[in-house]
Protein backbone atom coordinates (compact mmCIF):
# COMPACT_ATOMS: atom_id res chain seq x y z
CA UNK A 1 0.00 0.00 0.00
CA UNK A 2 1.23 3.53 -0.23
CA UNK A 3 0.72 7.43 -1.54
CA UNK A 4 0.29 8.57 -4.82
CA UNK A 5 3.65 8.62 -6.87
CA UNK A 6 5.42 5.91 -4.08
CA UNK A 7 6.91 3.69 -6.74
CA UNK A 8 4.55 0.82 -6.51
CA UNK A 9 3.51 0.47 -10.16
CA UNK A 10 6.76 0.98 -11.63
CA UNK A 11 8.98 -1.01 -8.80
CA UNK A 12 6.27 -4.38 -8.65
CA UNK A 13 6.12 -4.44 -12.93
CA UNK A 14 10.35 -4.28 -13.08
CA UNK A 15 10.22 -6.65 -10.27
CA UNK A 16 8.14 -9.28 -12.02
CA UNK A 17 10.21 -8.70 -15.48
CA UNK A 18 13.40 -9.50 -13.75
CA UNK A 19 11.83 -13.00 -12.01
CA UNK A 20 10.32 -13.76 -15.06
CA UNK A 21 13.23 -13.57 -16.99
CA UNK A 22 15.08 -15.15 -14.53
CA UNK A 23 16.58 -18.80 -15.45
CA UNK A 24 15.80 -20.15 -12.11
CA UNK A 25 11.88 -19.43 -12.61
CA UNK A 26 11.03 -21.50 -15.37
CA UNK A 27 8.00 -22.11 -15.16
CA UNK A 28 6.68 -19.50 -13.74
CA UNK A 29 3.71 -17.54 -15.38
CA UNK A 30 2.04 -14.05 -14.00
CA UNK A 31 -1.60 -13.60 -14.24
CA UNK A 32 -2.39 -9.23 -13.72
CA UNK A 33 -5.35 -8.16 -13.70
CA UNK A 34 -7.24 -4.82 -13.40
CA UNK A 35 -10.75 -4.66 -12.25
CA UNK A 36 -12.02 -3.30 -15.96
CA UNK A 37 -10.07 -5.63 -17.70
CA UNK A 38 -9.60 -2.58 -20.72
CA UNK A 39 -7.54 -0.45 -17.91
CA UNK A 40 -4.45 -2.52 -18.29
CA UNK A 41 -3.70 -1.76 -21.96
CA UNK A 42 -3.01 1.84 -20.45
CA UNK A 43 -1.36 1.07 -16.98
CA UNK A 44 -0.10 -2.52 -15.98
CA UNK A 45 0.67 -3.58 -19.47
CA UNK A 46 2.36 -0.28 -20.62
CA UNK A 47 4.49 -0.01 -17.14
CA UNK A 48 5.40 -3.97 -17.82
CA UNK A 49 6.18 -3.22 -21.42
CA UNK A 50 8.03 0.16 -20.04
CA UNK A 51 10.47 -2.16 -17.09
CA UNK A 52 11.12 -4.68 -19.67
CA UNK A 53 12.65 -1.33 -21.65
CA UNK A 54 14.47 -0.68 -18.91
CA UNK A 55 15.96 -4.01 -17.54
CA UNK A 56 16.93 -4.75 -21.05
CA UNK A 57 17.71 -1.73 -22.37
CA UNK A 58 17.67 -1.63 -26.77
CA UNK A 59 18.06 -5.25 -27.23
CA UNK A 60 14.37 -5.40 -25.23
CA UNK A 61 12.37 -6.96 -27.71
CA UNK A 62 15.23 -9.81 -28.10
CA UNK A 63 14.23 -11.55 -24.53
CA UNK A 64 10.49 -9.91 -24.41
CA UNK A 65 7.57 -10.14 -26.93
CA UNK A 66 4.21 -7.84 -26.96
CA UNK A 67 0.60 -8.92 -28.39
CA UNK A 68 -2.31 -6.72 -28.18
CA UNK A 69 -5.17 -8.89 -29.21
CA UNK A 70 -5.41 -10.08 -26.29
CA UNK A 71 -2.69 -8.44 -24.48
CA UNK A 72 0.12 -10.39 -23.48
CA UNK A 73 3.85 -10.80 -22.67
CA UNK A 74 6.33 -13.56 -23.83
CA UNK A 75 9.98 -14.32 -22.50
CA UNK A 76 11.61 -16.36 -24.93
CA UNK A 77 14.29 -16.38 -22.47
CA UNK A 78 12.44 -18.49 -20.13
CA UNK A 79 8.89 -19.50 -21.65
CA UNK A 80 7.50 -17.45 -19.05
CA UNK A 81 4.32 -15.17 -20.23
CA UNK A 82 2.50 -12.38 -18.88
CA UNK A 83 -1.84 -11.91 -18.91
CA UNK A 84 -3.98 -9.89 -18.69
CA UNK A 85 -7.60 -9.88 -17.23
CA UNK A 86 -10.61 -8.38 -15.55
CA UNK A 87 -12.57 -9.20 -12.75
CA UNK A 88 -15.62 -7.12 -14.13
CA UNK A 89 -18.45 -9.54 -14.93
CA UNK A 90 -19.21 -13.31 -14.85
CA UNK A 91 -17.73 -13.23 -18.74
CA UNK A 92 -14.50 -11.69 -17.43
CA UNK A 93 -14.40 -14.15 -14.02
CA UNK A 94 -15.08 -17.02 -16.68
CA UNK A 95 -12.17 -15.78 -18.45
CA UNK A 96 -9.83 -16.37 -15.65
CA UNK A 97 -11.26 -19.67 -14.75
CA UNK A 98 -10.42 -21.22 -17.80
CA UNK A 99 -7.06 -19.93 -18.35
CA UNK A 100 -4.24 -22.35 -19.37
CA UNK A 101 -1.02 -22.20 -20.50
CA UNK A 102 1.09 -23.67 -23.00
CA UNK A 103 4.56 -23.78 -20.55
CA UNK A 104 4.88 -24.18 -17.01
CA UNK A 105 1.86 -23.36 -14.27
CA UNK A 106 0.09 -20.14 -13.23
CA UNK A 107 2.63 -19.03 -10.03
CA UNK A 108 1.81 -14.97 -9.58
CA UNK A 109 -0.95 -12.86 -9.75
CA UNK A 110 -0.77 -9.06 -9.81
CA UNK A 111 -4.01 -7.14 -8.39
CA UNK A 112 -2.97 -2.99 -9.79
CA UNK A 113 -5.59 -0.71 -7.66
CA UNK A 114 -6.48 -3.45 -5.65
CA UNK A 115 -8.84 -1.81 -3.54
CA UNK A 116 -11.91 -2.47 -6.64
CA UNK A 117 -11.96 -5.54 -6.30
CA UNK A 118 -14.25 -7.73 -3.81
CA UNK A 119 -13.10 -10.27 -1.62
CA UNK A 120 -15.16 -12.71 -3.71
CA UNK A 121 -13.02 -11.91 -6.80
CA UNK A 122 -9.64 -12.70 -4.54
CA UNK A 123 -11.18 -15.67 -3.04
CA UNK A 124 -11.42 -17.02 -6.81
CA UNK A 125 -7.90 -15.73 -7.84
CA UNK A 126 -6.67 -17.65 -4.81
CA UNK A 127 -8.41 -20.73 -5.72
CA UNK A 128 -6.20 -20.44 -9.17
CA UNK A 129 -3.22 -20.86 -7.25
CA UNK A 130 -3.66 -24.63 -6.65
CA UNK A 131 -1.66 -27.91 -7.03
CA UNK A 132 2.37 -29.30 -6.41
CA UNK A 133 4.64 -26.55 -8.13
CA UNK A 134 8.22 -27.90 -9.47
CA UNK A 135 11.08 -27.53 -7.06
CA UNK A 136 11.93 -23.73 -6.19
CA UNK A 137 8.30 -22.41 -7.58
CA UNK A 138 6.28 -20.67 -5.37
CA UNK A 139 2.55 -19.22 -5.02
CA UNK A 140 2.04 -15.16 -4.67
CA UNK A 141 -0.40 -12.87 -5.09
CA UNK A 142 0.78 -8.95 -5.36
CA UNK A 143 -1.87 -6.32 -4.11
CA UNK A 144 -0.93 -2.56 -4.84
CA UNK A 145 -3.73 0.21 -3.78
CA UNK A 146 -3.68 3.26 -2.26
CA UNK A 147 -5.21 2.95 1.00
CA UNK A 148 -8.33 4.46 0.30
CA UNK A 149 -10.51 3.55 3.66
CA UNK A 150 -9.91 2.42 6.89
CA UNK A 151 -13.56 0.34 6.38
CA UNK A 152 -11.63 -1.34 3.36
CA UNK A 153 -12.30 -5.40 3.73
CA UNK A 154 -8.71 -4.88 2.56
CA UNK A 155 -7.42 -4.02 5.89
CA UNK A 156 -9.66 -6.16 7.92
CA UNK A 157 -7.82 -8.96 5.67
CA UNK A 158 -4.55 -8.40 5.23
CA UNK A 159 -3.93 -5.51 8.22
CA UNK A 160 -5.75 -6.18 11.66
CA UNK A 161 -4.15 -9.34 11.91
CA UNK A 162 -0.42 -10.94 11.54
CA UNK A 163 -0.35 -13.93 9.45
CA UNK A 164 3.36 -15.62 8.47
CA UNK A 165 1.76 -15.35 5.05
CA UNK A 166 1.01 -12.06 4.78
CA UNK A 167 4.14 -9.29 4.02
CA UNK A 168 2.92 -5.52 4.27
CA UNK A 169 4.38 -2.82 2.97
CA UNK A 170 3.72 0.90 2.75
CA UNK A 171 5.39 3.42 0.66
CA UNK A 172 5.06 7.31 0.29
CA UNK A 173 5.87 9.67 -2.44
CA UNK A 174 8.43 10.84 0.09
CA UNK A 175 10.88 7.95 -0.27
CA UNK A 176 10.36 7.76 -3.58
CA UNK A 177 13.86 9.46 -5.55
CA UNK A 178 12.46 9.83 -8.77
CA UNK A 179 9.81 11.86 -8.06
CA UNK A 180 10.14 15.69 -9.79
CA UNK A 181 10.18 19.18 -7.23
CA UNK A 182 6.39 19.61 -9.51
CA UNK A 183 5.30 16.73 -7.54
CA UNK A 184 6.32 17.71 -4.07
CA UNK A 185 4.44 21.36 -4.84
CA UNK A 186 1.47 19.60 -5.97
CA UNK A 187 1.62 17.49 -2.68
CA UNK A 188 2.32 20.44 -0.11
CA UNK A 189 -0.80 22.26 -1.82
CA UNK A 190 -2.97 19.05 -1.18
CA UNK A 191 -1.65 19.11 2.39
CA UNK A 192 -2.99 22.65 2.77
CA UNK A 193 -6.34 22.68 1.35
CA UNK A 194 -7.35 19.19 1.83
CA UNK A 195 -5.56 17.05 4.92
CA UNK A 196 -8.06 13.85 4.50
CA UNK A 197 -7.05 13.42 1.03
CA UNK A 198 -3.32 14.31 2.03
CA UNK A 199 -3.34 11.58 4.32
CA UNK A 200 -4.22 8.28 1.96
CA UNK A 201 -2.62 10.44 -1.05
CA UNK A 202 0.34 11.74 0.40
CA UNK A 203 1.34 9.57 3.57
CA UNK A 204 -0.03 6.34 1.96
CA UNK A 205 -2.14 5.79 5.47
CA UNK A 206 -5.49 3.99 5.68
CA UNK A 207 -8.28 6.67 4.59
CA UNK A 208 -10.59 8.13 8.13
CA UNK A 209 -14.20 7.24 8.46
CA UNK A 210 -14.95 10.41 10.63
CA UNK A 211 -16.67 12.82 9.03
CA UNK A 212 -17.95 10.27 6.19
CA UNK A 213 -21.37 11.75 4.67
CA UNK A 214 -22.41 8.33 3.52
CA UNK A 215 -21.80 5.44 5.91
CA UNK A 216 -24.43 3.29 3.70
CA UNK A 217 -22.84 2.18 0.81
CA UNK A 218 -22.14 -1.60 0.05
CA UNK A 219 -20.43 -2.56 -3.40
CA UNK A 220 -21.90 -6.03 -4.17
CA UNK A 221 -23.55 -8.36 -7.00
CA UNK A 222 -27.41 -7.96 -6.83
CA UNK A 223 -30.11 -9.25 -8.93
CA UNK A 224 -31.48 -6.48 -11.44
CA UNK A 225 -34.93 -6.41 -11.72
CA UNK A 226 -35.84 -3.11 -10.04
CA UNK A 227 -39.15 -1.23 -9.45
CA UNK A 228 -38.26 1.40 -11.70
CA UNK A 229 -34.86 3.15 -13.25
CA UNK A 230 -33.53 6.56 -14.07
CA UNK A 231 -30.24 7.65 -15.17
CA UNK A 232 -28.19 10.61 -13.68
CA UNK A 233 -25.52 12.93 -15.56
CA UNK A 234 -23.10 15.25 -14.59
CA UNK A 235 -21.44 16.92 -17.18
CA UNK A 236 -17.78 17.41 -17.48
CA UNK A 237 -14.69 17.18 -19.34
CA UNK A 238 -11.87 18.36 -17.56
CA UNK A 239 -13.64 17.20 -14.67
CA UNK A 240 -15.08 13.35 -15.47
CA UNK A 241 -18.74 13.40 -17.63
CA UNK A 242 -20.25 11.00 -15.17
CA UNK A 243 -23.75 9.34 -16.15
CA UNK A 244 -25.19 6.67 -13.87
CA UNK A 245 -27.81 3.90 -13.96
CA UNK A 246 -29.91 3.56 -11.35
CA UNK A 247 -32.48 1.21 -9.95
CA UNK A 248 -34.94 1.77 -6.98
CA UNK A 249 -36.32 -1.56 -4.99
CA UNK A 250 -37.87 -1.75 -1.46
CA UNK A 251 -36.70 1.55 -0.83
CA UNK A 252 -32.94 1.14 -1.35
CA UNK A 253 -30.97 2.65 -4.48
CA UNK A 254 -28.76 0.72 -6.93
CA UNK A 255 -26.03 1.94 -9.21
CA UNK A 256 -26.07 -0.33 -12.03
CA UNK A 257 -23.44 0.75 -14.40
CA UNK A 258 -21.38 4.07 -15.17
CA UNK A 259 -19.71 5.94 -17.81
CA UNK A 260 -17.10 7.72 -16.55
CA UNK A 261 -14.98 9.91 -18.74
CA UNK A 262 -12.28 13.04 -18.89
CA UNK A 263 -11.38 14.90 -21.80
CA UNK A 264 -14.23 13.36 -23.96
CA UNK A 265 -16.30 15.68 -26.19
CA UNK A 266 -20.38 15.75 -26.01
CA UNK A 267 -20.75 13.89 -29.17
CA UNK A 268 -18.45 11.09 -28.26
CA UNK A 269 -20.37 10.60 -24.60
CA UNK A 270 -23.82 10.33 -26.22
CA UNK A 271 -21.91 7.56 -29.08
CA UNK A 272 -20.57 5.55 -25.82
CA UNK A 273 -23.78 5.72 -23.91
CA UNK A 274 -25.29 4.28 -26.91
CA UNK A 275 -22.76 1.52 -27.36
CA UNK A 276 -22.76 0.82 -23.82
CA UNK A 277 -26.68 0.26 -23.88
CA UNK A 278 -27.57 3.73 -21.82
CA UNK A 279 -31.49 3.23 -22.13
CA UNK A 280 -33.06 5.99 -23.68
CA UNK A 281 -36.75 5.32 -22.48
CA UNK A 282 -35.88 6.06 -18.99
CA UNK A 283 -35.58 10.15 -17.72
CA UNK A 284 -31.63 11.00 -17.44
CA UNK A 285 -31.64 14.20 -14.61
CA UNK A 286 -28.69 16.18 -15.77
CA UNK A 287 -26.80 18.85 -14.30
CA UNK A 288 -29.55 22.64 -15.56
CA UNK A 289 -26.23 24.83 -15.89
CA UNK A 290 -25.40 22.91 -19.15
CA UNK A 291 -28.23 22.94 -21.72
CA UNK A 292 -26.61 22.96 -24.59
CA UNK A 293 -25.55 19.27 -23.66
CA UNK A 294 -29.05 18.86 -22.41
CA UNK A 295 -30.43 18.73 -26.05
CA UNK A 296 -27.39 17.01 -27.64
CA UNK A 297 -28.52 14.21 -25.42
CA UNK A 298 -31.61 14.83 -26.58
CA UNK A 299 -31.04 14.75 -30.02
CA UNK A 300 -29.18 11.68 -29.67
CA UNK A 301 -32.88 10.13 -28.45
CA UNK A 302 -32.08 10.16 -24.69
CA UNK A 303 -34.91 11.32 -22.51
CA UNK A 304 -32.64 14.12 -20.57
CA UNK A 305 -34.14 16.99 -18.38
CA UNK A 306 -32.45 19.43 -16.51
CA UNK A 307 -32.78 19.08 -12.66
CA UNK A 308 -33.95 22.14 -10.75
CA UNK A 309 -31.38 23.06 -8.32
CA UNK A 310 -32.68 25.51 -5.25
CA UNK A 311 -30.76 26.22 -2.10
CA UNK A 312 -30.28 23.78 -0.10
CA UNK A 313 -31.35 20.90 -2.75
CA UNK A 314 -27.65 19.24 -2.16
CA UNK A 315 -28.51 18.69 1.36
CA UNK A 316 -31.94 17.33 0.71
CA UNK A 317 -30.67 15.53 -1.93
CA UNK A 318 -28.32 13.37 1.14
CA UNK A 319 -30.64 13.34 3.38
CA UNK A 320 -32.53 11.18 1.45
CA UNK A 321 -29.49 9.19 0.61
CA UNK A 322 -28.72 8.79 4.26
CA UNK A 323 -32.32 7.24 4.65
CA UNK A 324 -31.55 3.85 2.44
CA UNK A 325 -28.83 1.52 1.38
CA UNK A 326 -26.44 2.31 -1.48
CA UNK A 327 -25.70 -0.33 -3.61
CA UNK A 328 -23.14 -0.16 -5.24
CA UNK A 329 -22.25 -2.76 -8.63
CA UNK A 330 -18.65 -3.99 -8.71
CA UNK A 331 -17.98 -2.50 -12.06
CA UNK A 332 -18.80 0.86 -11.05
CA UNK A 333 -15.44 2.04 -9.45
CA UNK A 334 -15.71 5.35 -10.01
CA UNK A 335 -18.39 5.73 -8.08
CA UNK A 336 -17.64 3.40 -5.31
CA UNK A 337 -14.55 5.48 -4.96
CA UNK A 338 -16.18 8.62 -4.71
CA UNK A 339 -18.99 7.45 -2.26
CA UNK A 340 -16.36 6.70 0.20
CA UNK A 341 -14.47 9.51 0.23
CA UNK A 342 -17.32 11.57 0.22
CA UNK A 343 -16.97 14.02 3.03
CA UNK A 344 -18.40 16.68 5.20
CA UNK A 345 -16.32 19.76 4.84
CA UNK A 346 -14.00 20.74 8.23
CA UNK A 347 -13.82 23.73 9.92
CA UNK A 348 -10.61 24.63 9.64
CA UNK A 349 -10.61 26.86 12.86
CA UNK A 350 -12.60 24.63 15.06
CA UNK A 351 -11.56 21.03 13.57
CA UNK A 352 -15.04 20.72 13.55
CA UNK A 353 -17.35 19.05 10.72
CA UNK A 354 -19.86 21.69 8.87
CA UNK A 355 -22.66 20.88 7.07
CA UNK A 356 -21.82 21.45 3.61
CA UNK A 357 -19.88 18.27 1.43
CA UNK A 358 -15.70 18.93 1.60
CA UNK A 359 -15.25 20.88 -2.06
CA UNK A 360 -11.77 18.91 -2.61
CA UNK A 361 -13.86 15.40 -2.72
CA UNK A 362 -14.14 14.22 -6.23
CA UNK A 363 -17.70 14.51 -6.70
CA UNK A 364 -18.39 13.56 -10.65
CA UNK A 365 -20.69 10.38 -10.25
CA UNK A 366 -22.16 11.45 -6.76
CA UNK A 367 -23.48 14.15 -8.45
CA UNK A 368 -24.88 11.94 -11.11
CA UNK A 369 -26.00 10.07 -8.48
CA UNK A 370 -27.90 13.15 -6.55
CA UNK A 371 -29.59 14.76 -9.86
CA UNK A 372 -30.50 10.49 -10.54
CA UNK A 373 -32.54 10.19 -7.62
CA UNK A 374 -34.40 13.62 -8.24
CA UNK A 375 -37.33 11.92 -9.67
CA UNK A 376 -37.90 9.58 -6.37
CA UNK A 377 -36.94 11.83 -4.27
CA UNK A 378 -39.28 14.27 -5.00
CA UNK A 379 -42.29 12.19 -7.25
CA UNK A 380 -44.78 13.78 -7.59
CA UNK A 381 -43.53 16.95 -9.18
CA UNK A 382 -41.07 14.74 -11.52
CA UNK A 383 -43.77 11.42 -11.85
CA UNK A 384 -40.10 9.19 -11.24
CA UNK A 385 -41.95 6.17 -10.33
CA UNK A 386 -43.77 5.73 -14.12
CA UNK A 387 -43.03 2.23 -14.12
CA UNK A 388 -40.50 1.84 -16.63
CA UNK A 389 -39.53 -1.57 -19.03
CA UNK A 390 -36.05 -2.01 -19.48
CA UNK A 391 -34.30 -4.75 -20.78
CA UNK A 392 -30.73 -5.51 -19.04
N1 LIG B 1 12.56 2.45 -10.12
C1 LIG B 1 12.22 3.59 -10.71
N2 LIG B 1 12.92 4.09 -11.71
C2 LIG B 1 12.58 5.23 -12.31
N3 LIG B 1 11.51 5.97 -11.99
C3 LIG B 1 10.75 5.52 -11.00
C4 LIG B 1 11.04 4.31 -10.31
N4 LIG B 1 10.08 4.13 -9.38
C5 LIG B 1 9.23 5.15 -9.49
N5 LIG B 1 9.63 6.00 -10.45
C6 LIG B 1 8.96 7.26 -10.83
O1 LIG B 1 7.98 7.56 -9.86
C7 LIG B 1 6.71 7.75 -10.47
C8 LIG B 1 5.64 7.21 -9.57
O2 LIG B 1 5.77 5.82 -9.48
P1 LIG B 1 4.51 4.87 -9.63
O3 LIG B 1 3.66 5.26 -10.77
O4 LIG B 1 4.99 3.47 -9.58
O5 LIG B 1 3.76 5.23 -8.28
P2 LIG B 1 2.50 4.51 -7.60
O6 LIG B 1 2.89 4.23 -6.20
O7 LIG B 1 2.07 3.36 -8.43
O8 LIG B 1 1.45 5.68 -7.62
P3 LIG B 1 -0.17 5.64 -7.69
O9 LIG B 1 -0.62 5.31 -6.31
O10 LIG B 1 -0.47 7.03 -8.08
O11 LIG B 1 -0.52 4.61 -8.71
C9 LIG B 1 6.80 7.05 -11.80
O12 LIG B 1 5.99 7.65 -12.78
C10 LIG B 1 8.25 7.19 -12.16
O13 LIG B 1 8.45 8.41 -12.81
MG1 LIG C 1 0.30 3.04 -9.50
Amino acid sequence: MGSAGSGKSVNVAEDFICKLSDGSNIGANLLVLRKIEASNRDSTFAELLAAAGRVFGDGANKHWSATYAPLGLYCSDTGSRIIFRGMNDVHQREKVKSITLPEGKLTWIWLEEATEFTKADLEILDDRLRGELPEGLHYQITLTFNPVSAAHWLKAAFFDRESADVFTHRSTYRENAFIDEAFHARMRRRREIDPEGYRVYGLGEWGETSGLILTNVKVSEFERDFDVYALGTDFGFNHAWCTLLLGYRDGDVYILREMYRTQTETERMCALLDENAFPKDVTMWCDSAEPDRIKTLRRHGFAARAVKKRPGSVLAQIDYLKGRTVFVHPECVNAARELFAWRWQKDARTEEYMDEPDPNCHDDAIAALRYGVEGWRKPRSAAGFQSLELGT
